[in-house]
């Protein structure tokens, strides 16, 4: 991140030469940066694809899980054994091994007026093998935008730290790949104080790939910032998933396939004041 300064954060219009992607706009020198495509803005921000009307919201489907471009394989519930870690320790890097439960359920499409998303809430549970205390915990949102082909990452974990990332991916893509960096306004990293003076995250990324045979992996990086250390660390965790169980559709999804089931859709949409 060094010698980088992030301003903001624009979706390019779609035109014939140019594809949706989530851009970051540099102010100063420009480094290695995260958070999207590095564009040169020096001629004007880029219009906004969202038009005007901020306040009016587009049809969606009611079934989030076909609608879920590349997050589409990562639905249900999931479990790794194979986990490796590599973590800040007093000398310098641990590393150990762990197992993870992580489950990911569709949720009803979401809409800021003209935006829409549709995704996945998730927890992920992680312990030592053989062991009952958690040794990692998280939870958050996978978020697909089809109109700007934008997948984006919300994180919390229980140790008073919290972040938001984001990258372009195609719907069809096996893998993508999302990113934060701290003192951003937009897909920014935020910290308790402790935190912030002891192990400051200034980056953050994580590379998610589906595979051939139904499993998933996850590659992250959260760089470091460590008093008396010359450079960064790289907390870095990888797993590969299998599942163990389907997702449950969305609440509108259940609702749609109830009222097809007892042929009452249409008088549903008739009369409002059915529930
Ligand atoms: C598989 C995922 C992860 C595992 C197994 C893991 C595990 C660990 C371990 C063992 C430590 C050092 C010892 C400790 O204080 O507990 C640590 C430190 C830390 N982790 Fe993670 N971590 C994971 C992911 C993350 C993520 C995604 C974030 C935030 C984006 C994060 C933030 C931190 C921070 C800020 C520290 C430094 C605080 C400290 O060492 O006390 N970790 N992690």
């Amino acid at each position: 991140m060094t010698g980088t300064t992030l301003a903001r954060s624009q979706i390019l219009p779609r035109s014939p030469s140019t594809r949706r992607v989530p851009v970051i706009e540099i102010r100063g020198t420009v480094g290695p940066v995260s958070g999207g495509a590095i564009v040169d803005t020096s001629e004007g921000p880029s219009p906004d694809p969202y038009g005007p009307d901020i306040f009016t919201e587009p049809d969606g489907e009611a079934d989030t899980l076909a609608k879920l471009g590349p997050l589409a394989a990562m639905a249900g519930i999931w479990r790794g054994a194979k986990g490796v870690d590599q973590h800040p320790v007093a000398g310098g890097t641990g590393s150990e091994t762990f197992i993870e439960h992580y489950e990911l359920q569709p949720i009803d499409r979401q809409t800021n007026g003209p935006q829409l998303f549709y995704g996945l809430r998730y927890h992920t549970h992680i312990v030592k093998p053989g062991e009952v205390e958690t040794f990692h915990d998280q939870v958050g949102y996978w978020l697909w935008e089809p109109a700007t082909e934008t997948v984006t990452l919300t994180l919390a974990v229980p140790r008073g730290q919290v972040l938001l990332a984001a990258g372009p991916a195609r719907a069809d893509a096996s893998g993508f790949e999302v990113s934060a960096a701290v003192g951003t306004e937009v897909y920014g990293i935020l910290s308790n104080p402790f935190l912030e003076r002891n192990f400051k995250m200034l980056d953050y990324r994580i590379r998610v790939s589906v595979n051939t045979d139904g499993t998933w992996s996850y590659d992250e990086e959260g760089l470091m910032a460590i008093p008396g250390r010359d450079a960064p660390f790289t907390h870095r965790e990888r797993n590969t998933l299998t599942r163990i169980g389907p997702p449950t559709p969305n609440p509108l999804a259940r609702a749609a396939r109830a009222d097809w089931s007892l042929g009452i859709g249409d008088l549903r949409h008739q009369d409002q004041r059915l529930p």
